[in-house]
């Protein structure tokens, strides 16, 4: 099943309960944009393009939702609901992106109000078919630098479950997989929420390739021991010079691979990236609850002191000349960044 769905019996979007996994795989419904919006805040659904995916129907959502009968009205309501959903995570653009698009689709139309409303639907739809179509095809581009017999540190989740279907980073791996390269996977654990150990293990075990997870921070004791080839990461969003933020740690797991002279691969699809924004140094940075970093996930137990405080930044900026490459659906672009991104958006 895709991460997130549109039920057309019941009218509601269907997200799988990324909270609970891989203890319980649990399926939630949501008929009100503003659920949607608690969803993408409590993390039931996460990673840049799964999220971008459900402000896309948080967006149709609202638009059944609301009372509007000119569609002048309903754009009004509509532009509400997207502040709303945008405020629920800041660092992914990919949300913004979606809610952008889909706020735009309203501008284009000629119809009636109901025309209209289902008109949002088929464009959340196809942001999420589009979605699992471009993964795949930058994982096909990604997956000709893996070669066979890699061991590659992987960080966060980035598979199937942060996107519609199929992933980006560890759609690659997949990729490379199915193409008969084999690979071994070192999984990042990833502190605080564990997406590493849960959620990309998980998927791991159903595609049938061979991991074993590290602590956050081994990796750079396992390159200098020559136990890896290649590192590779997704993005949450990308300044126009190249820098990436993701899941905290990632710039330190990049640092280690600059420093063994391996290769450091940021995936993700283009709408990851914000042309808008000079430098990584310019991205909001989400800075989540203490309670993720003072209690062991899932058992709800604190393990620290009763007054120990925390700091819980949920990305980094790692520097452009730290990234090999970026793997996207319009191929892989190598630097200078700035100069080659655009000859590719132009092809
Ligand atoms: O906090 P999360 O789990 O939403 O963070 C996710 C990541 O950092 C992913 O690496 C990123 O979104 C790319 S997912 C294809």
């Amino acid at each position: 099943m895709r991460t997130i769905t549109w039920n057309d019996d019941a009218q509601k979007v269907e997200m799988i309960d990324q909270r609970l996994l891989p203890q319980e795989f649990m399926i939630n419904a949501y008929e009100q944009y503003q659920e949607v919006a608690d969803a993408i805040r409590a993390m039931v659904i996460r990673g840049a393009p799964a999220i971008g995916a459900a402000g896309a129907f948080g967006i149709a959502l609202a638009a059944y939702q609301s009372k509007a009968s000119t569609t002048a009205a309903l754009i009004e309501d509509l532009e509400e609901a997207g502040a709303f959903l945008n405020k629920a995570r800041p660092t992914a653009v990919n949300l913004a992106w979606a809610v952008r698009r889909m706020l735009k689709e309203t501008v284009v139309f000629d119809g009636s109000v109901d025309e209209l409303r289902d008109h949002l639907l088929a464009s959340a739809k196809a942001i999420a078919d589009e979605d699992v179509e471009i993964n795949k095809r930058l994982s096909e581009f990604g997956a000709a630098l893996i070669e066979d017999g890699d061991h590659i540190v992987h960080h966060c989740n980035t598979g199937a479950l942060a996107t519609v279907d199929w992933g980006t980073a560890l759609g690659v791996i997949r990729m490379a997989q199915e193409q008969g390269k084999k690979i071994h996977v070192f999984v990042d654990e990833t502190r605080p929420r564990l997406q590493g150990a849960r959620l990309t293990a998980w998927e791991l075990e159903q595609y049938g390739i061979p991991y074993d997870i590290i602590t956050d921070g081994a990796s750079g004791y396992l390159m200098r021991r020559g136990l890896v080839q290649k590192a590779i990461f997704g993005a949450d969003r990308v300044a126009a010079n190249g820098d990436v933020a993701n899941k905290i740690g990632t710039y330190m797991l990049a640092l280690a691979a600059y420093d063994n002279g391996i290769p450091a691969f940021a995936a993700f699809p283009m709408s990851t990236v914000d042309f808008e924004l000079e430098s990584g140094n310019m991205i909001p940075i989400e800075e989540r609850d203490e309670a993720e970093v003072l209690q062991l996930q899932l058992l709800g137990k604190r393990v620290t002191p009763g007054n120990a405080s925390a700091r819980n930044f949920a990305f980094d900026v790692t520097p452009a000349r730290l990234v090999s490459a970026w793997i996207t659906e319009k191929g892989v672009i190598y630097p200078p960044f700035t100069a080659n991104i655009k000859a590719a958006m132009a092809e």
